[in-house]
């Protein structure tokens, strides 16, 4: 396992730096395609000379291995974005300074920030470095052609990519920081520091555009079809994206959550493949989804779970009857603040792993799991992959808010794998 180096030898205060980037220049955004890994569940976009680097919704720079071979520059550690890079501290990173005396020049203080693998857990030290990065210019509608740009990364050891899909060099953190995907996009482009996610369930390609603007998919429109937007919080240090559900969860309209729990904090991620509940969380919720199922007289199609399933409920497939929106079992619903829900319909809600048996895709939260979340520190619900997939999500970074939508373009028979890749002649 990898250890962290984290060396000490500046120490300013970072309060006064704003580690935000401002665009809307006027410029074009840019569209890639999201590929699921089928073996990990992670996303990637190939964005670095057509290599494939993993969406990390809460990862606060943009990271991949430098070649050995060749010479990369190495930023220094009063620049600016070495400053913003050391702002985040990968969970068990201790606060340090910002880099390490240059071997060849003994002036110079090179940039090291700390690279962090979610997926893995580990952490370590690389070069800050710049890198070209591309991706193509879209209308949302098709891409118009490729754009290259320079963007701030971190350099790490080979190492690191342990637990990524086979392929995947690096990681693109999406989080709220100028030194994350979309910031950088934003402030090379010219366009609104806001993207688009919309994650595609089945292997072929789901897409992200990055600087805001519409997004089409079979010449519809799907971006005007975000039913809801709520705000984004803060949730202690982490750069990630928060919600809150201040009315907590519903089954088919009964609230089952609150209590003494309210009001829900709910983190995003795309490197936690199924959604984690809180154990305080966790037990009323499977508790409640499983009296309603056998209310419903589904108690008879119980099944033991699999072994290796990492999930406590699972159904008789030949019982469990099929709809559009996936099996039809009770809606979950986020009651998020400002009067919107978040709905959790069958085709997000039950999986079936390697087309076996299904099961309610809810997994209890380990304490001390590896997003670095102590004991009772963490938040009630980290929205995993699954069941953001077939959504429409929109994080806009300037007014702070996350837009989805709520199924009606799957009404309409389109999904996210629908974008129209082929360049306009
Ligand atoms: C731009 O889009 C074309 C057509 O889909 C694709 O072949 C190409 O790889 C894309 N370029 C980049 C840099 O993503
Ligand atoms: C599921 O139900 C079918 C039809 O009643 C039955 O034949 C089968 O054994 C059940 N499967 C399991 C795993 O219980
Ligand atoms: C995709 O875009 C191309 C270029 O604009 C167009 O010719 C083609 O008809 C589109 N395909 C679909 C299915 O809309």
């Amino acid at each position: 396992m990898w250890q962290p180096k984290c060396l000490i030898l500046v120490a300013v205060s970072l309060s006064v730096l704003a580690c935000t980037a401002a665009g809307d220049g006027g410029g074009r955004s840019l569209v890639t395609a999201v590929t699921k890994d089928a073996t990990t569940s992670l996303y990637t976009i190939p964005v670095k000379s057509g290599r494939p680097l993993v969406l990390d919704l809460s990862g606060p720079i943009v990271w991949s291995t430098c070649d050995d071979g060749a010479p990369h520059d190495t930023l220094e550690c009063n620049n600016i974005d070495c400053m913003c890079a050391h702002r985040f501290h990968p969970p068990s990173c201790p606060h340090t300074g910002y880099g390490m005396p240059d071997v060849h020049n003994p002036y110079r203080c090179k940039c090291t920030p700390h690279p962090h693998n979610s997926v893995s857990g580990d952490t370590a030290s690389g070069d800050m470095t710049r890198v070209a990065l591309s991706a193509n210019a879209t209308d949302g509608m098709n891409p118009l052609g490729p754009v290259s740009f320079t963007a701030v990364t971190s350099c790490a050891p080979d190492t690191l990519l342990q637990g990524l899909p086979v392929g995947a060099v690096g990681v693109a953190g999406l989080a709220r920081s100028s030194l994350a995907f979309p910031a950088q996009v934003a402030g090379t482009q010219g366009v609104a520091n806001s993207f688009a996610l919309c994650l595609s369930s089945s292997p072929g390609n789901g897409v992200a555009i990055f600087g805001g603007g519409p997004l089409f998919v079979l010449g519809q429109p799907i971006s005007e079809m975000l039913g809801s937007n709520t705000h984004l919080r803060k949730y202690k240090d982490s750069p990630g994206y928060y919600i809150m559900a201040s009315k907590g969860i519903t089954m088919d309209g009964v609230q089952i959550l609150p209590g003494e729990h309210a009001p829900l904090t709910i983190g995003l991620s795309t490197t936690t493949p199924y959604t984690e509940l809180r154990s305080d969380v966790y037990r009323p919720f499977i508790n409640v989804f499983d009296q309603a199922m056998e209310c419903w007289g589904a108690a008879a199609l119980r099944v033991p779970f699999p072994a290796a399933s990492p999930f406590e409920l699972c159904y008789n497939n030949s019982k469990l009857p099929q709809k559009r929106f996936g099996f039809f079992v009770l809606r979950i619903s986020l009651m998020l603040d400002g009067g919107t829900s978040w709905p959790v319909f069958g085709m997000n809600s039950v999986v079936r792993l390697n087309r076996g048996t299904p099961c309610l895709a809810f997994v209890e939260m380990k304490a001390g799991n590896k997003a670095g979340y102590g004991d009772g520190a963490a938040p009630a619900v980290v929205i995993g992959s699954f069941q953001m997939e077939n959504m429409l999500l929109v994080i806009d970074e300037e007014k702070q808010t996350l837009g989805f939508t709520t199924g009606q373009h799957l009404n309409n028979g389109l999904s996210c794998g629908h974008f129209n890749f082929t360049m306009p002649a």
